[in-house]
């Protein structure tokens, strides 16, 4: 059973190293952020609770995400494990989820701010769900889909400030919370994507 909390700031690299944990480990990909979006592209009404928190750069409370997250880790195809990716970011959060399932790694990815706004400023998403760079692909349709890609309503430069301000104050404290349960592991995420997963697989593998 591999039950997997991916921590790190906006950008760090959390969805970029999930999708590629997920498919090396057949375990599923959990991510509050994609969940969220998706309320809010069919127009639900919790997408459009979410979207009023999301479009300012702030968390969408708490016992939201930890329903969404309360029905997804129950649903079969967690049944060989879940990677979580951008939840928990709360104590709270991590405090609820805590009295829902046992976790077996907590890995951080520990990224310098300054190299943040490049990565996130230069992200582009296509609704498929593929995530590109513009420094590293130039075309602006999507590789898999062939549709237009574009840029997160969140990732204008004003709107990650905030986000990084919230990360600061509200998700950064899980770092301790989480050391002192002894499963924390820090990763490098300075590096290159392939060398950062490479990183993970090592821990993940038991030979870090
Ligand atoms: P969410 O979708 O979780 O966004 P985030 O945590 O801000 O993280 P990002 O998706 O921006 O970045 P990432 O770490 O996944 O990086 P990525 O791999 O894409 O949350 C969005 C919002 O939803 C929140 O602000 C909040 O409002 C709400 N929300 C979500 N969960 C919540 C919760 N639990 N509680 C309350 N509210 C919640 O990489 C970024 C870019 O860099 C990409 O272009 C990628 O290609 C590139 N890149 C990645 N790794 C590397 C590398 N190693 N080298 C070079 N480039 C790289």
């Amino acid at each position: 059973m591999m039950r997997i909390i991916l921590l790190g700031a906006p950008g760090a690299g959390k969805g970029s190293q999930a999708t590629k944990i997920a498919a090396k480990y057949g375990i599923a990909h959990i991510s509050t952020g994609d969940a969220l979006r998706a309320n809010i592209k069919n127009g639900t009404e919790l997408g459009k609770f979410a979207k009023s928190f999301i479009d300012k750069g702030q968390l969408v409370p708490d016992e939201v995400v930890v329903g969404i997250v309360a029905d997804r880790i129950k649903e079969a195809d967690c049944v060989n494990g879940f990677l979580l990716d951008g939840f928990p970011r709360t104590i709270p959060q991590a405090e609820a989820l805590g009295k829902l399932t046992d976790i077996d790694y907590v890995i951080n990815i520990d990224v310098d701010f300054d190299l943040i706004a490049a990565r996130i400023g230069g992200r582009r998403m296509c609704s498929c769900g593929e995530s590109y760079h513009i420094s590293t692909y130039s075309s602006d349709v999507c590789a898999k889909c062939g549709a237009k890609l574009y840029q997160r309503a969140d990732d204008k430069e004003e709107t990650v400030k905030e986000r990084l301000a919230v990360y600061e104050k509200q998700t950064a404290p899980l770092v301790d919370y989480y050391k002192a349960s002894g499963k924390l592991v820090n990763v490098d995420g300075n590096k290159s994507i392939d060398e950062v997963f490479a990183s993970i697989v090592k821990v993940l593998d038991g030979n870090d």
